[in-house]
């Protein structure tokens, strides 16, 4: 069997970012360029234990990044950055016992798995195989000089005038024959323009020595390199571009593409509608028939089938269950969940709660560490006064509960099931189940008294003074 492997190139600095960030920890939507990258290979095929990210500059912080997120993959350093070629090396010890090698550089994220497919297919044909593309401004990129039957490529630096005339690009991505790689890989010098050692001059070097070298080329849009911010905004937007465009073709409506912003992590279902200006993120997941209106934001939130998001709803690491209602302007966060047909309406926030089935907390609210039963209605402005200073405390509201308008309850606290309380109450101790508790001051009313004549005591008495 031919054994391949992938050796990912993010050691170089990114200058041209001008970040304190590593580049290939910069992010298109909620992901991370480098991540692109590795879960391209192992989309094509290629085992995450088969494929190493080189680190070097910034190289602690790219480290820690992978082990945390793809703890299989390889990290490989490369302390000091002396070229492409020097940064192959680095790593021989780690590719020379795999039949095939992929290298690729870091900042290629739109690179699909099925171009890869090809580039790893092509070590049944020749030693060596780049990638290149047509650039409308081919700019700094090594030119591609294609010969009857070999390709060389000379970097930009190094070019002749003639040469930089040519719109064909080296892209950065390569498949050589680790045998054939292994016989030259010594012979790359640093002697060009930029004092380097080049892993392009592999090619010629090869060419030279008998062995066979090949080309094949992609559409520019998939080769798209990250080198500044504009070109990061440029990837960023075709990898929306293409993530709406899979919704969209398995049924999602998406009223208005130019701005709505939906992870490459999430999931959505047919008959889903998206208003304009929706943002999804992370894992979230929508199911069938639901709608979420717009202005609305979720994060890796799970919503269940014909659910409302009426509008401007921010939703984080939360759960809405088959035909729940939220919005407009609510916040829902911190693991709360409302179950089926519950719903949290204007100025509304819920956090680490769970609402029952049915049950309702319409306006101006706060709910958090909060546990409602089912069809518990929640009255305008009542509050869970759940923090003491130092801990976080529990309300507990029984199965149809009636909460009276601007109810304050001090956790922990709990309302036994079929319970009201009295509008503007503080429940400072459990309401047994079937019980009204009413926790206020009692009204007053003061006899033969105008507003007119208060004011016009209080006027005088300034006056003495
Ligand atoms: C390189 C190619 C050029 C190609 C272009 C495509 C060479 C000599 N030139 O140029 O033909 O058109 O990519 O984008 O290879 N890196 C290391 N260690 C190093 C140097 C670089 O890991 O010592 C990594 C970088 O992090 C980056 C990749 O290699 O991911 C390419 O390096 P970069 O400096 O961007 O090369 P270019 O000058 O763009
Ligand atoms: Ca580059």
């Amino acid at each position: 069997m031919n054994t391949v492997c992938v050796l990912i190139m993010a050691a170089g600095k990114g200058t041209r970012m001008k970040s304190a960030l590593p580049k290939v920890l910069h992010s298109a939507l909620d992901r991370r360029i480098i991540d692109y990258v590795i879960e391209s290979a192992n989309q094509a095929g290629v085992m995450p234990q088969d494929t190493a990210v080189l680190v070097g500059s910034g190289g602690e912080e790219v480290e820690a990044h992978i082990t945390e997120n793809f703890p299989e993959v390889k990290v490989l350093w490369q302390h000091e950055q002396l070229g492409t070629g020097h940064a192959v090396k680095s790593a021989l010890e780690w590719w020379k016992n795999y039949d095939s090698l992929i290298v690729l550089n870091g900042d290629v994220p739109l690179l699909k798995p099925e171009s890869l497919r090809e580039l790893i297919s092509s070590c049944r044909e020749n030693d060596c195989t780049v990638i290149t593309f047509n650039a409308e401004n081919p700019g700094a990129y090594g030119r591609i000089i294609r010969k009857e039957n070999s390709v060389s490529i000379v970097e930009y630096k190094d070019a002749s005038p003639e040469q930089r005339q040519i719109h064909e690009v080296n892209a950065g991505c390569y498949a050589f024959r680790v045998k054939s790689l292994l016989q030259i890989i010594n012979s790359i010098t640093n002697n060009n323009a930029q004092h380097e050692y080049y892993i392009t001059d592999a090619l010629a070097l090869m060419n030279e020595a008998g062995l066979t070298t090949g080309a094949f080329t992609l559409p520019e849009e998939e080769m798209q390199g990250v080198n500044t911010q504009a070109e990061l905004a440029s990837v960023a937007r075709t990898v929306r571009m293409r993530v709406l465009s899979r919704w969209m073709n398995e049924g999602v409506r998406i009223a208005d593409p130019e701005s709505t912003y939906i992870s490459p992590d999430a999931e959505l279902s047919h008959d889903v509608t998206i208003m304009p200006n929706v943002q999804i993120w992370g894992r979230s997941r929508i199911s069938e028939g639901s709608y979420i209106g717009s202005g609305s934001i979720l994060t890796n939130s799970i919503i269940g089938r014909n659910v409302k998001v009426i509008a401007y709803a921010v939703i984080e690491n939360s759960e809405l269950k088959e035909g729940s209602k939220a919005g407009p302007f609510c916040y829902i966060r911190d693991n709360t969940c409302l179950e089926a047909g519950a719903f949290a309406g204007k100025f509304v926030e819920l956090k680490n709660s769970h609402i029952g089935e049915g049950s309702k907390v319409p306006h101006l609210s706060y709910m958090g560490d909060a546990t409602l039963g089912h069809d518990v209605n929640i009255g305008a402005g009542s509050i869970t006064c759940n923090y003491d200073g130092e801990h976080k405390n529990k309300t507990h509201i029984g199965d149809n509960c009636f909460i009276g308008s601007s109810t304050m309850f001090v956790a922990p606290v709990e309302v036994g099931e079929g319970s009201t309380t009295a509008a503007g109450s503080v429940i400072t101790k459990k309401v047994p189940a079937n019980s009204l508790g009413i926790g206020r001051a009692r009204q007053t009313n003061i006899a033969d008294w105008s507003l007119h004549d208060h004011h016009h005591h209080k006027t005088t008495t300034e006056g003495e003074k």
